[in-house]
């Protein structure tokens, strides 16, 4: 039996792209990998993980076992339990949008917490080579020639410490002009902006199936 990991990071529970392109993922997958497949799941935006955890975890890690306190315990049986989620997974959807021109508060925190954990100390390669996406979304557009063109510092960030820290096999799928629909000054952006959703769910269904393929018990 395969397991799927998926996080979830939008603050909207309707009208979320980054669900709805991560909901055509995981369908895919699941379609084609058949419905024994467990999708353990972690959202961060509803279920916001306590930021004081990460402190409390990362000191714990400096301080002899025998002598952590009862709270630098708790915070690490926190990233632990964040931790084996990962671990048991064979593939990764990470939905996470752009906000204040940065990485969402949630998922930092959730990244900065799992860290903790010794298995994820620097250098860690328990995950490397594992099939993962990051479907992204920014209302704005931040093309080469776009007067906001550098301004995403949300992306780069998660594909460094996803690919480049973790070493996944990232597929990165990625949605912009999300807010041309209800933005009047965006309005001639509305036909790009729903070119861009559907090829993102295009995008999502080749790849799910890029994927299982990898995760089939024939490959
Ligand atoms: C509080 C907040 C801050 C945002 N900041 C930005 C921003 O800096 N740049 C941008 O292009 N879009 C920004 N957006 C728009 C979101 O990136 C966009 O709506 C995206 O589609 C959100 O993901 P979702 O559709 O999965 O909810 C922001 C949205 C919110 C709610």
């Amino acid at each position: 039996m395969s397991s799927i990991f998926r996080l979830d990071a939008s603050i909207r529970r309707e009208g979320s792209v980054t669900r709805a392109v991560a909901d055509t993922l995981e369908s895919t997958i699941l379609e084609e990998l058949g419905a024994s497949t467990e999708v353990i799941r972690r959202d961060v935006a509803t279920t916001p993980l306590d930021g004081s955890v990460w402190g409390t975890a990362a000191f714990a890690g400096y301080t002899p076992e025998d002598a952590r306190s009862e709270e630098q315990q708790a915070a690490l049986a926190v990233s632990a339990g964040l931790a084996d989620e990962l671990v048991a997974a064979d593939a990764l959807i990470f939905a996470v949008p752009m906000y204040n021109f940065g990485v969402s508060q949630h998922f930092k925190t959730w990244f900065d917490i799992v860290g903790t954990d010794s298995r994820f100390a620097p250098g860690s390669t328990i995950l490397a080579g594992r099939p993962a996406f990051l479907v992204t979304a920014r209302g704005g557009g931040y093309g080469e020639g776009t007067p906001r063109a550098g301004w995403d510092h949300a992306t780069g960030w998660m594909r460094r410490v996803l690919a480049d820290v973790w070493g996944l096999d990232l597929d990165v799928i990625e949605t912009e002009l999300t807010l041309a629909e209800v933005t009047p000054a965006m309005a001639e952006l509305r036909d790009l902006a729903r070119e861009q959703l559907a090829e993102s769910h295009e995008a999502a269904r080749h790849s799910a199936r890029s994927v299982t393929i990898k995760l089939s018990p024939a490959a």
